[in-house]
């Protein structure tokens, strides 16, 4: 039903119980079965988890404490030059470790005094309407595993770097967090999967690839943007269109590649003006009048 569930390897549980992680012949972590023992391992505590109680300490080795703190060390030089304000003076709060990957339950620990949210370990795809759910109760799914350390610059599949150093800053600043707080409410307020796949697109080109001008500037606020190392240095020369709802809501992705059309919003109060207030009130029948009026 949507691109977005290609984006995680399957996760399995055989009969005897053990998790497998079913990673694609093509990713960089399929012929080395340590790698894939550890991602069977993690996608395991994910599964056993229960809500409420604390998230398992995931085991990772030096080599990919290297990565995050390669990876950290890159993404924030990038940040200051290409990432708007708001997102720099969150991670400054949050203050993350540079030099080792935090556990999910640390992310919690140090988000929820900010913004009240707290992370939910994921095995991988967490179906839609679960996903953004709840995030109207201050909860974020989130992958533990880390990409393969031979690329530390390429993933295939959301990561803990992105999960945390794109979504958890972004998650310490109040104003993002309200806007992700209200898309969890528009995906529980309606009732078809069209709309929910509306409510989850403009998510899609908002707070995980949308951009926004500041200062005269093209800056990035999506998560996806923030926490890749090629896409970051690219997003201007996209074709960037104005924000648009419908457009939004109706313009296909591929994610296997670097997003080609990006929508920028004037400024903060823009995006909330606009993104805010549609996650705030839509539901099935306002989106059906969008999906009526767009051009395609
Ligand atoms: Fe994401």
């Amino acid at each position: 039903m949507f691109e977005e569930a290609q984006y995680f390897a399957p996760v399995a549980t055989k009969d005897d119980g053990s998790v497998v992680v079913e990673l694609a012949t093509s990713h960089p972590g399929f012929a080395d079965s340590v790698y894939c023992q550890r991602r069977n391992a993690i996608a395991a505590l994910a599964l056993a988890h229960t809500p409420g109680s604390p998230i398992p300490t995931a085991e990772y080795t030096d080599e990919e404490h290297h990565v995050w703190a390669l990876v950290t060390r890159e993404l924030t030089a990038k940040h200051q030059k290409y990432a708007v304000r708001e997102f720099l003076d969150a991670a400054q709060r949050l203050g993350l470790p540079g030099d080792r990957i935090p556990q999910l339950q640390e992310v919690g620990d140090l988000l929820e005094p900010l913004t009240g949210f707290r992370y939910l370990p994921a095995a991988g795809l967490v179906p839609l309407r679960e996903f953004y759910g709840v995030l109207a109760d201050g909860l974020f799914h989130s992958t533990q595993y880390i990409r393969h350390h031979s690329v530390p610059f390429y993933t295939p599949e959301p990561d803990v770097i992105h999960e945390v150093i794109g979504h958890a800053n972004t998650l310490a600043s109040p104003r993002f967090a309200a806007l992700y707080r209200a898309a969890g409410r528009a995906a529980r307020r309606v009732e078809t999967d069209e709309a929910l796949e509306f409510v989850s697109k403009v998510f899609w080109f908002t707070l995980e690839f949308g951009v926004m001008r500041e200062d005269g500037e093209l800056r990035a606020y999506g998560a996806g943007i923030l926490s890749s190392y090629g896409e970051i240095e690219e997003f201007r020369g996209m074709d960037i269109r104005p924000l648009d709802l419908t457009a939004m809501g109706t313009t296909h992705y591929d994610i296997t590649k670097y997003q080609e059309v990006l929508f920028e919003a004037a400024s903060f109060d823009h995006l909330e003006d606009t993104v805010g207030a549609f996650w705030d009130t839509c539901d099935d029948e306002t989106i059906n009048r969008l999906l009526a009026a767009s051009p395609a």
